[in-house]
């Protein structure tokens, strides 16, 4: 057997040195941490007793007699960054180093993934020794921004699931969850000062059935919505805190906002009622430009900025579709009273209110890239996923960009022959495709390249109406996007990665993953 036969870790470390023999987890090992490391080694050994069936004792440096597992904070180990970590299995003792906390939970979910994969089981696996391949292994992310999105909206998602989700991002040491929030067809997260946003465009009365765009269109007659309360999201955001995942909300803006308008028509180009919209594509209503409005959206976000304590709050603003605003007479006279010459440039301009009421309170505005027509706002941050040229035009004028360009990073579309798989809205972005993608696009000078803040994964939901299939969708993708976001380019293979893609899907069983099998 190759020395290297159990060590199978996603992303793949920067560095790994396999060493002769194992150290082994029993009931009596100790793990040795001070705070502020304590709590992170109890949520690790949580995880832990079920499938070993014991606890491990966590003790102070100061009281233990034989350091077993030691966690330490290094702060001269800068070279390491904030997430990165030092660690080495000798048959005695487990040691591992970090200059920050992140980097010691990191290193902590490396050596869950040394272990048999049966710790990932939800029962007790009472028949496996647990033990950990001797090695060294120096690891640090390439990318700051780790990203996957979830789109709740199009079908809500429980809270639960949520949780789940937020673990298998930390599983794959990714750090963001972007929370896709409101849209067209239903608005999730309760605003105190608005509650018809859920109470009405929590809701819609029903759903479309089948392909987007077969005519006449059929529905399926069931009403769908629910949506967080503000107690339900802190306690998520808390949840993701103490796995070092960073909630990005996002509340769209001007357009996808049908559910909104639904529930306030004042905010619309009409002021007429209207409903939730319950089929895909659409966008046909969006936001009038009132200053009662855009003052609207701000109270919006200052709740949002109340309940999410991360920099970045994301501002949607794709896909406007502006014919409303050109239909609109009094949108056109404020165009004039704005001194602003076309539809473009009012996005813009509405996007800029929402950049300068972000920045005074000190958080960061991110949009897709659309954000870019009619000139970017100052501080804004740029999504680019219409393709890389979006990214690569705001890493040149010196905006921060993350990448999530639709032809690798939507995990919504197919990841198989459409004639096999279950429906989904279109596309084709198969497991290699996701592992071959390079966030950094030629062309750039390494000062504009660190403006690629990193990249992320999408799963947007139409054709994804349970917890079960956006795992399905999802993963093994997420796995394979973990490696890109994480592990140095040069060390990339793709049939490398399958081999320990073979020990991680056993995790995912083991853990009861929906995942797809790949062929
Ligand atoms: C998007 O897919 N409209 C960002």
């Amino acid at each position: 057997m190759a020395l290297s036969a159990n060590v199978s870790i996603i992303p793949n470390p920067s560095e790994c040195q396999i060493k002769p023999g194992y150290f082994k987890l029993t009931s009596q090992t100790v793990i040795v941490a001070d705070e502020p490391l304590r709590p992170i080694a109890e949520l690790w050994c949580k995880t832990l007793n079920t499938a070993m069936g014991f606890d491990l004792k966590i003790l102070p440096a100061a009281d233990q007699q034989k350091g077993i597992m030691n966690l330490q904070i290094q702060p001269d180990m800068k070279e390491l960054g904030k997430e990165g970590y030092l660690l080495q299995v000798a048959p005695e003792q487990v040691r591992l180093q970090a200059c920050d906390q992140a980097g010691i939970f990191y290193g902590l979910i490396t050596i869950k993934q040394l272990l048999a994969p049966e710790i990932f089981s939800r029962g007790r696996a009472s028949h496996i020794d647990w033990t950990i391949q001797c090695l060294e292994i120096q690891d640090r992310p390439r990318f700051n921004w780790r990203g996957m999105h979830l789109d709740v909206c199009r079908h809500f998602m429980p809270i639960e699931f949520v949780k789940k989700y937020i673990d298998l991002i930390a599983l794959h040491k990714m750090n963001i969850f972007h929370w896709h929030l409101t849209d067209d067809q239903g608005w999730r997260i309760e605003i105190k000062k608005y509650p018809k946003l859920t109470e009405i465009g929590g809701w819609r009365k029903e759903t479309l059935i089948g392909p987007m765009r077969k005519q006449p269109r059929e529905f399926d007659a069931t009403p769908h919505g629910g949506f967080y309360t503000q107690e339900e999201i802190r306690d998520v955001v808390e949840y993701a805190r103490r796995r070092f995942v960073t909630i990005v909300p996002e509340i769209e803006m001007p357009g996808h906002t049908q559910a909104a308008i639904a529930a306030y028509p004042e905010l619309g180009t009409t002021g007429l009622p209207t409903e939730t919209l319950t089929y895909w594509g659409g966008c046909e209503q969006i936001l009038n430009a009132e200053e009662s409005t855009v003052r609207f959206m701000q109270d919006v976000l200052e709740g949002v900025l109340d309940l999410f304590p991360g920099p970045y709050i994301h501002i949607g603003a794709d896909e406007v579709n502006k014919q409303p605003w050109k239909d609109s007479p009094q949108v056109q006279a404020r165009m004039k009273e704005l001194a602003l010459d076309n539809e473009e440039q009012l996005q813009s301009w509405f996007v800029r209110q929402m950049d300068t009421f972000l920045t005074e309170r000190g958080r960061r505005l991110i949009g897709w890239d659309e954000i870019l027509e009619g000139g970017l706002a100052p501080g804004a941050t740029v999504m680019s996923w219409r393709g890389m040229e979006g990214g690569l035009a705001a890493a040149k004028s010196g905006h921060d960009v993350v990448m999530a360009p639709c032809l690798y990073t939507y995990f919504d579309y197919y990841q198989a022959d459409p004639d096999i798989e279950p429906l989904a809205i279109g596309g084709f972005t198969p497991l290699e495709k996701v592992y071959s993608f390079d966030p950094i696009p030629e062309g750039l000078s390494p000062d504009q390249a660190r403006h690629i803040l990193g990249a992320q994964g999408q799963v947007w939901t139409e054709y994804i109406s349970t917890p079960d299939k956006v795992e399905y969708m999802a993963l093994p993708r997420m796995s394979a996007l973990a490696e890109v976001v994480w592990s140095r380019q040069k060390k990339k293979d793709f049939s490398e990665f399958q081999s320990r893609l073979l020990t991680h899907m056993k995790r995912l069983k083991y853990w009861g993953v929906n995942f797809r099998q790949p062929e």
